[in-house]
């Protein structure tokens, strides 16, 4: 299974396509434009989401609700498009000058880019904004409803903004309020803290980022594999997160603080226990241990950046002249973590996906579902 994007920021619209899903599964548009509506909410956007009311269209591969197992096509216009029409035209006819970038922000691609790409900075800007990973969502939200109909279950939450830290509890009340809350946290002390520094990052002109925590429940023992580096589940769940705007780190389990820790109080004793089969006396290595899943929920954390376009630009130089000016500022938000958290739930049920489907190849989904539940049955045997 793979998937290709393509789109700019202020283009007519993204474009995705993904090859080689299962026919006969169930896909539901509400569930994709429900994702969409996620990833556009949360206290600190900008004025961009005010504007986009995204919304999938599905092109092809998908008739009467189920999937055909031809490629999925899948769009979703940017209705910001009709005041950039004349600016981002493919023709000649082209407004290259009005909103053309001389001035790179730093912490963006801008610099890198226009250098690498020879070009001002608004065709690397375009591109490189996280508007793409809307087409991310759509297309991991279409997967993450085959893991659903497997019984695989992905949730995420905001443990920390700018420095605030919920406190977290693996219990029912937690995750409720989670549901409930605008920061994705199920801390309502630590909720409205977040709320106050976003405000006073907003009057000074800054910006924040923070820590976020996905799990994915109910994986089974043995996706990905040890045998070689590629296969490695923790390895692609790495490269999936980190390749999201702003994500600077992802760790998974205990993390870090593993580096801490005496060996005893690090690794999970194993337990049978009859009709469930081999389970851990604690997780903190995160559900995967030699690069697979070993049955355990997949835990991990990842660190976002400050978001780097700033209402009080840092310094910067002129493409042309080199001189010292202030960096430009594009419309932006000044603290998207719970928009980023809906995204990293999506990029991780691609992988998760991805690894269900090289442990169970299958052109139709109900070929997956017998390979699936035979191999359940077998790990409690
Ligand atoms: C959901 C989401 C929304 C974002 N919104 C903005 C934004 O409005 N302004 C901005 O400057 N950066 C924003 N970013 C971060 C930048 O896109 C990102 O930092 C930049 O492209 C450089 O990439 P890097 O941080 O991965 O190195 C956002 C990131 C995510 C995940």
């Amino acid at each position: 299974m793979r998937f290709l994007t393509a789109g700019e920021s202020h283009g007519q619209k993204l474009v995705g396509i993904i090859e080689g899903l299962p026919s006969g599964m169930k896909i539901s548009k509400e569930s994709v434009d429900e994702a969409l509506r996620q990833r556009q909410r949360g206290p600190g956007r900008g004025g961009r989401m005010a504007i986009e009311q995204d919304e999938v269209q599905l092109i092809s591969g998908v008739r009467g609700g189920l999937s055909t197992g031809a490629p999925v096509a899948l769009e979703i216009l940017n209705r910001d498009w009709e005041n950039w029409a004349s600016i981002m035209a493919w023709g000649d006819e082209a407004d290259l000058e009005s909103r053309k970038v001389m001035t790179p922000r730093p912490g963006h691609a801008d610099l890198t880019g226009a250098l690498k790409y020879r070009t001002e900075v608004r065709n690397i800007l375009e591109r490189a904004s996280a508007r793409e990973t809307a087409m991310r969502v759509a297309i991991g939200s279409i997967v993450r409803q085959g893991l659903s109909a497997l019984g695989v279950e992905i949730r995420g939450h905001v443990r920390a903004v700018g420095g605030v830290h919920a406190e977290y509890k693996d219990e029912a009340d937690y995750w409720r309020r989670v549901k409930q809350s605008e920061w994705s946290v199920g801390d309502p002390v630590a909720e409205q803290k977040m709320g106050e520094r976003l405000l006073a990052a907003r009057e000074q002109g800054e910006s924040l980022g923070g820590l976020l925590e996905v799990q994915v429940l109910k994986v089974p023992a043995g996706l990905g594999s040890h045998v070689q580096w590629d296969r490695k589940l923790d390895g692609k769940l790495a490269q999936a997160v980190l390749s999201v705007q702003a994500m600077k780190g992802v760790s998974f389990g205990l993390g870090f603080e593993a580096g801490e820790r005496m060996g005893s109080l690090v690794h999970d004793p194993i337990h049978y226990h009859q009709g469930q089969g081999f389970r851990r006396g604690s997780n903190h290595a995160g559900g995967i241990e030699g690069g697979m899943s070993n049955g355990e929920p997949i835990v991990l954390q990842a660190v976002m950046k400050p978001i780097p376009t700033l209402y009080q630009p840092l310094d910067t130089v002129h493409l042309e002249t080199k001189e010292v000016v202030k960096a430009s500022v594009e419309r932006s938000d000044v603290c998207a973590v719970p928009a980023a958290l809906v995204v990293l739930e999506h990029v991780v049920a691609w992988v998760i996906a991805e690894a269900v489907l090289e442990k169970f190849p299958a052109d139709s989904f109900k070929e997956l579902q017998t390979a699936w539940e035979a191999y359940q049955a077998y790990l409690i045997l």
